[in-house]
């Protein structure tokens, strides 16, 4: 007989797009900003990056109008900045290369105030700012007068944009997923549970109500406030003394794992009637008939931004959405289009590229994008209100030889999907391949840099490791422990002072971690420092209690030493 999990009803049943799963996904990207970037919770290479960059760049160079004027171009949902960086890098490349100098107005937008903070603190932005190349706003709804400055521009905002940037943006925002049955369009609704640990009793009314309202007031994505926990405690006061412990470490980690814990009972309600102007419906209509009872996402949030954008674009002004996506036409479909990817408190749904490219047809825009369904990344392009130009490509051929014909980036992607699968499979030798070459379209990038030395320490080849740490390269946020790298080299090559600083800069750039006071204690073991080695592995101990090899060290340690 199985026991069914208790569960906790947070939302009556409501249509999916504007449920309790959406909001959490709002609020974790609004609130919890740059954190869910720097802890790899949300990942970014494959959209920020210099190959990327690059294609957007020489698409857009290569379509516009030759001239002097500044170029003005929008990106929206930028998070952390990486794409933006490396565009600007990108468009002076390209300057150099063509002997042009053409003024650049980057607008760098996202909703997430906290996100935008940190880009703006960072000093290598500053000085994109401080180069009149870079303003950083805060918008949501795209529109000129929606602009927030986070920090002000040296240049005047631009009345009218040449191109706007979206990388998984579009499949961020607001969704619905739409189903034909019998004939008739629905849409999904959902009513939301939380999934509560097996020992927790049943609730009655009143202490269901008290649940309710703590689990809904969670700062999502952000440790628990000292009321919450105190409320915590109140509700289970009841529980069991041995249980309590356990409910404790559930409640420490809810806020970051909330999305992923709900339970939501699905079915699917006619879609309400358009207004009588809104032309939209018989491409929905289209696309449920193709999918035929399939569920598929409708991204009405990127529809409803776009409509507000139109007004603040030039005529021949260019799109650019980089997405998860799938399109009809290719005859090959993700096997659950009604799945969307979770990434912490976040989830992204892939794009509709059929029904999307009709929408923008219907609304005055020509499209194209790329023809390859089985990439992690679909590109997106359209131009509004297209003009015969000066231009040294039109917009549709720039795009073919930079996104069809070759697409760098994806190479790249593909090179770092194999060199990664080969770690994981501990194959070093041919992991260190895949990455060298990944490196030939991405320079410089600090992750594959980080992952290649870490396979070539593995493999004992610490000149070649030394080597791949001396190439150019550009940790914008120091995500990358690359000190601690130098030192096990050092280390290896018996340069064990010349390790010692390098661990103890590891220590003051990325925080206090087990195994650098474990690196530490060889070092001083190294130079015969038994008191400063005893000291380095208890606080190696301190900090991970589990650190099996420095407890023996240690007793080892303590036998010859007392
Ligand atoms: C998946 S991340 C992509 C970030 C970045 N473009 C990249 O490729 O790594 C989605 C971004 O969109 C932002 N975002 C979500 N909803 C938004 C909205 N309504 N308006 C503007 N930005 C939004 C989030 O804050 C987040 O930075």
């Amino acid at each position: 007989m199985s026991i069914a999990t208790p569960r906790l009803l947070l939302e009556e049943a409501t249509p999916a797009a504007h449920a309790l799963s959406w909001r959490i996904h709002t609020q974790a990207f609004a609130h919890e900003g740059a954190q869910a970037w720097l802890d790899f919770r949300i990942p970014y290479s494959v959209t920020g990056n210099i190959a990327l960059a690059r294609q957007k760049v020489q698409t857009i160079r290569s379509a516009l109008p030759v001239g002097n004027e500044p170029i003005a171009v929008l990106e929206l949902g930028a998070g952390l900045g990486f794409f933006a960086w490396h565009f600007i890098q990108a468009w002076q490349e390209w300057d150099q290369r063509n002997s042009e100098s053409r003024p650049l107005n980057y607008l760098l937008t996202d909703f997430s105030r906290s996100t935008l903070d940190a880009v703006a603190q960072n000093s290598h932005f500053q000085s994109l700012i401080e180069s009149g190349q870079l303003g950083i706003f805060c918008l949501d709804q795209p529109s000129a007068e929606n602009l927030e400055p986070v920090s002000e521009p040296l240049f005047k905002v631009p009345s009218k944009l040449d191109a706007v940037i979206g990388n998984y943006y579009a499949c961020t925002l607001p969704t619905t997923l739409l189903r034909r049955d019998q004939d008739i369009l629905h849409e999904k609704w959902v009513k939301t549970w939380l999934n509560l640990p097996d020992f927790f009793p049943v609730l009655d009314e009143d202490t269901e109500v008290a649940w309710r309202e703590w689990v809904l007031n969670l700062p999502v994505s952000q440790k628990l406030s000292a009321a919450a926990q105190a409320e915590f405690a109140c509700l289970i006061a009841d529980l069991p003394v041995e249980k309590m412990a356990i409910a404790q470490a559930w409640s420490e980690k809810l806020p970051f794992t909330l999305l992923s814990q709900l339970e939501e009972s699905v079915f699917y309600e006619p879609l309400p009637e358009p207004e009588p102007e809104d032309r939209s419906r018989e491409l929905l209509e289209a696309a449920s008939i193709q999918l035929d009872e399939q569920s598929f996402p409708w991204t009405h949030g990127l529809w409803q931004r776009l409509e507000l954008l139109q007004n603040w674009l030039k005529p021949g002004s260019l799109l650019l959405l980089s997405d998860k996506g799938y399109y009809v036409s290719s005859g090959v479909l993700p096997s659950d289009l009604a799945q969307p990817s979770c990434h912490g408190n976040t989830w992204a749904y892939p794009l509709h590229l059929d029904l999307q490219a009709d929408w923008l047809s219907q609304k005055g825009w020509q499209t194209a994008h790329t023809p390859y369904p089985f990439d992690p990344l679909q590109t997106l392009i359209a131009i509004w209100q297209p003009q015969s130009s000066n231009t040294s490509l039109s917009w549709e051929s720039a795009f073919q030889t930079y996104f069809i014909e070759q697409n760098i980036n994806l190479d790249a992607a593909r090179l770092v999907k194999a060199a990664q699968d080969y770690h994981s499979q501990e194959d070093d030798q041919m992991a260190v391949g895949f990455y060298q070459k990944a490196l030939r379209y991405r320079p410089g990038e600090p992750r594959i840099i980080h992952e290649l030395t870490a396979c070539l320490i593995r493999l004992g080849a610490f000149q070649l490791a030394q080597e791949a740490l001396q190439q150019n390269c550009l940790d914008l946020y120091s995500q990358f422990d690359f000190d601690y790298q130098k030192g096990q080299i050092a280390f290896f090559l018996g340069q064990s002072q010349v390790a010692y600083t390098h661990f103890r800069n590891s220590l003051t750039h990325q925080g206090d971690h087990a195994s650098v006071y474990y690196s530490l204690a060889l070092c001083a073991l190294a130079q015969e420092q038994a008191e400063e080695a005893f000291h380095n592995l208890t606080v190696c101990l301190e900090l991970d209690p589990e650190h099996d090899v420095a407890e023996q060290l240690l007793k080892r340690l303590s036998l010859s030493t007392f």
